[in-house]
């Protein structure tokens, strides 16, 4: 048992070093390696999709809080330690990013299918974004592969990249910028928000305000469970980002031009001034075919962000933890 996971290690090892040193990542990255990893990755996102719908929703959304801090190196799924506060209590993450255990799971199954760690964390995030939007709908894309998992986390670095629901659109776009990516990107990237939910905490302040562009009757739909100076359970009230969901569908952009965008940022895309974004918009309300294609492209832009690659970083036996130093 031991001379086949020093074998396994030693085959892993030869992957990581040969495919990636350059610090470019490819597809077939584990086809050698673990041919099975791809599989069993989406098989098991496909049974949490099945057990709860808006799974899909939290694993998106993951991937992106991952990749938006130093780069896509599964820094988000680290627990805090003795001496590192890691992002989990970022004020983006705190009580609101979920999905940790399906990780887990994931994580769990694809080692057991390829006899040891070979696939890390941070690809696991990529590719069970990939299968969640499948799973919902979307068409697939290829994934680029071969991501190494970073050995440290940082909740004042998620503090200071991942925007926040209250931000206009130059501020929005300045987070994206800072990454390299552009006004489509943050069109095309924030049509994500056709799958899953906010918390009333974060659209409290939409429902309760004369000027604001919600249309009345929708604004009305939510004023019950997330009262003007409701308490803490209303806080946690959830409304879904877009009419439908658990599908991959344009239901989003078609609600950011008729009033039904639940966080002041998705409004920031539609203003109806006939503006280069207000543009997108209505062009991907009427493509589904390139919302598809296009969100496909800008979900790999987003999962290259300075990936980890060749001997950098480590594949981690748990998403949870650094590797032991023994
Ligand atoms: C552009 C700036 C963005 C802002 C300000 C933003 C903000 C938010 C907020 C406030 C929530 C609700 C969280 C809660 O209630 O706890 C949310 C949910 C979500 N976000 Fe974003 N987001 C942005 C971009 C993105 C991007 C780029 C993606 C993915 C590519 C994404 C994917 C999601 C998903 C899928 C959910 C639902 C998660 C679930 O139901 O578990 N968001 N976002
Ligand atoms: C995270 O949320 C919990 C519950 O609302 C709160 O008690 C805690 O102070 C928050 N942590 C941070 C770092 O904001
Ligand atoms: C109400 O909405 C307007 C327009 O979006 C905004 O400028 C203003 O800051 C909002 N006020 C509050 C209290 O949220």
């Amino acid at each position: 048992m031991a001379a086949i996971l020093i074998c396994l290690a030693f085959m892993a090892f030869a992957a990581g070093t040969g495919a990636g040193s350059s610090g470019e990542l490819t597809a077939d990255y584990y086809g050698d390696s673990c041919p099975q990893a791809l599989a069993t990755i989406k098989f098991v996102v496909g049974a949490a999709i099945l057990k709860e719908p808006r799974m899909g929703a939290s694993l998106v959304r993951l991937h992106f809080h991952d990749c938006f801090v130093n780069g896509c190196d599964g820094s988000v799924l680290l627990d805090d330690t003795d001496g590192m506060v890691g992002e989990k209590t970022a004020k983006a993450n705190n009580m609101s990013v979920r999905g940790f255990g399906v990780i887990d799971a994931i994580k769990a199954a694809v080692d057991t299918a390829c006899l040891g760690t070979v696939v890390s964390c941070a690809d696991i995030l990529a590719l069970a974004a990939r299968d969640s939007i499948v799973a919902l709908g979307g068409s697939s894309y290829e994934v680029p592969l071969g991501r190494r998992d970073g050995t440290t986390a940082s909740k004042d670095a998620a503090d200071a990249s991942i925007p926040n629901p209250f931000m206009d659109l130059p501020e929005l776009l300045a987070t994206f910028h800072a990454q390299g990516l552009t006004l489509r990107d943050l069109v095309v990237l924030s049509g994500a928000h056709t799958l899953g939910y906010s918390r009333c905490v974060f659209y409290r302040s939409r429902l309760y305000n004369e000027t604001s562009t919600l249309d009345p009757a929708y604004a009305a739909s939510l004023d019950e469970q997330c009262s003007r100076d409701g308490g803490e359970e209303d806080q946690e009230a959830l409304a879904a980002l877009d009419d439908t969901p658990t599908t991959m569908d344009t239901e989003y952009y078609a609600g950011l031009m008729n009033g039904h965008a639940l966080l002041h940022t998705d409004q920031q895309l539609y203003n109806g001034d006939g503006g280069k974004s207000d543009g997108m918009v209505r062009y991907y309300a009427e493509n589904q075919d390139k919302f598809w294609e296009d969100f496909g492209k800008a979900m790999v832009k987003l999962g290259n962000l300075s990936p980890l690659t060749g001997d950098e970083g480590e594949v981690r036996e748990y998403c949870r933890v650094v590797n032991s130093q023994e």
